[in-house]
């Protein structure tokens, strides 16, 4: 059958995320610093996006290549004007043994309370909130534009409201911001069907001042955890190529249906890069292998050969040829102290490549 692609180091091309947005309304100091996400920085112009059309054309061909899960990220994705027309349209693929595909987004959630009803109805599968503190200060502090974290807690009210019953929640920790949230996070989410996950800060792009000081492992927030009576046991993961570690809550019961489970995402500590699985379109159409790319693959010029089927053509080819010489594994090398895992070029920003 076509798809199902392999690369070099035998990993299937299961996830595709979809930036459609280099814009957000936060400036969260781990994505887009202040400094330099200010009023001189120049974002992409209004014709350099892909259209809807473009891009559902280039994500059919990454169903038939084997995607069954796409993520639409940015960037803010609820940024993006009439973004639930896009989510129709890419609802309705279907993949190669007749499924419907996992069609989910990650949010900073400020505009969810008006949103999520009409995500629901154009047939969004999964949400993801970016939640980093409870503490109205140090939320604040965090996303450094005064966003109240009541908004957000309105925006998760109003998904859940709209029948995404079962929503995570990314908590990325910087150490001398908003470690002290990490105990009321879990306490507040322990007894919801929500699943909490923390993230260690990352070195991506080439702005956020990133420190290995600043970084909670993992290993240290189920140790706080434990300390504060809230003991966790390890859970099987749902897939190989899952991002998170999966644990629930000792002291809970637990059941069927994810209540009291946490997630622990150890990109800098543990390296997940051996289960990869994961592509990323930017919002201009260029294709990267990896979040830490110095380099991507532009898409977009074959996009617009008025000679369609030889354009899709062409594209699919290229994203065959791409994904099979892939080679990235850049978490895994920076752990082993590999001097190629500090590329000299600039890495491309979060906000770019998509979250
Ligand atoms: P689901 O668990 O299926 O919902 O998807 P997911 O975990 O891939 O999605 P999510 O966008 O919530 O990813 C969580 C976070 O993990 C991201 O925001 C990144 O910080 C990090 N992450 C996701 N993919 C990668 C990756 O390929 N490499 C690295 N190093 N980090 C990643
Ligand atoms: N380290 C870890 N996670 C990050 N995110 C953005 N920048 C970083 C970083 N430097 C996460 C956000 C959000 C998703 C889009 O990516 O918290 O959940
Ligand atoms: Fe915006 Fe998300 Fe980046 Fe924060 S992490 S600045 S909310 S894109
Ligand atoms: Fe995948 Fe690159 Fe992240 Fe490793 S560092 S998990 S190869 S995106």
């Amino acid at each position: 059958p076509s798809g199902l692609l392999q690369d070099r180091l035998h990993r299937p091309l299961h996830d595709l995320r979809i930036s459609v947005t280099d814009r957000c309304n936060f400036r969260c100091t781990y994505c887009m610093p202040k400094e330099i996400f200010n009023k001189d920085y120049v974002y992409l112009p209004q014709t350099d996006l892909l259209s809807f059309e473009e891009i559902l054309r280039i994500a059919s061909m990454f169903v038939a290549h084997g995607v069954n899960k796409i993520r639409l990220t940015g960037g803010e994705p609820l940024l993006r004007k009439n973004l639930e027309e896009l989510v129709q349209m890419l609802s309705t693929l279907k993949t190669n043994d007749g499924q419907a595909i996992d069609l989910t987004l990650t949010t900073n959630a400020a505009l969810l309370a008006k949103k999520a009803q009409s995500l629901k109805d154009a047939g969004l599968s999964r949400i993801t909130v970016s939640l980093d503190a409870l503490n109205d200060r140090i939320f604040k502090q965090m996303n450094d534009v005064d966003f109240p974290v009541e908004q957000v807690l309105e925006g998760i009210q109003a998904a859940e409201a709209a029948g995404f019953h079962q929503i995570k929640i990314n908590m990325v920790v910087k150490k001398s911001v908003n470690a002290q949230e990490i105990i009321p996070m879990a306490r507040y989410f322990k007894d919801t069907p929500h699943i909490l996950r923390f993230i260690e800060f990352m070195d991506v792009g080439s702005s956020n001042g990133w420190r290995m000081d600043e970084v909670m492992t993992s290993q240290q927030i189920l140790q706080d955890l434990e300390q504060a009576d809230m003991p966790l046991i390890a859970l099987a993961p749902n897939s190989s190529s899952e991002t998170a570690t999966r644990y629930r809550h000792a002291n809970d019961k637990g059941n069927d249906n994810g209540k009291g489970e946490i997630g622990f995402i150890s990109s800098v500590s543990k390296a997940f890069c051996r289960d990869c699985s994961r592509a990323r379109l930017s919002t201009q159409g260029m294709l990267y292998t990896c979040l830490f790319a110095t380099q991507g693959h532009d898409l977009r010029q074959h996009l617009r050969n008025p000679e369609l089927q030889l354009a899709n053509l062409k594209i699919s080819n290229l994203i065959k040829s791409i994904w099979e010489t892939r080679e990235d594994r850049y978490s895994e090398l920076r752990g082993l102290g590999d001097k190629h895992a500090s590329p000299l070029q600039q890495k491309i920003e979060m906000s770019y490549i998509g979250g």
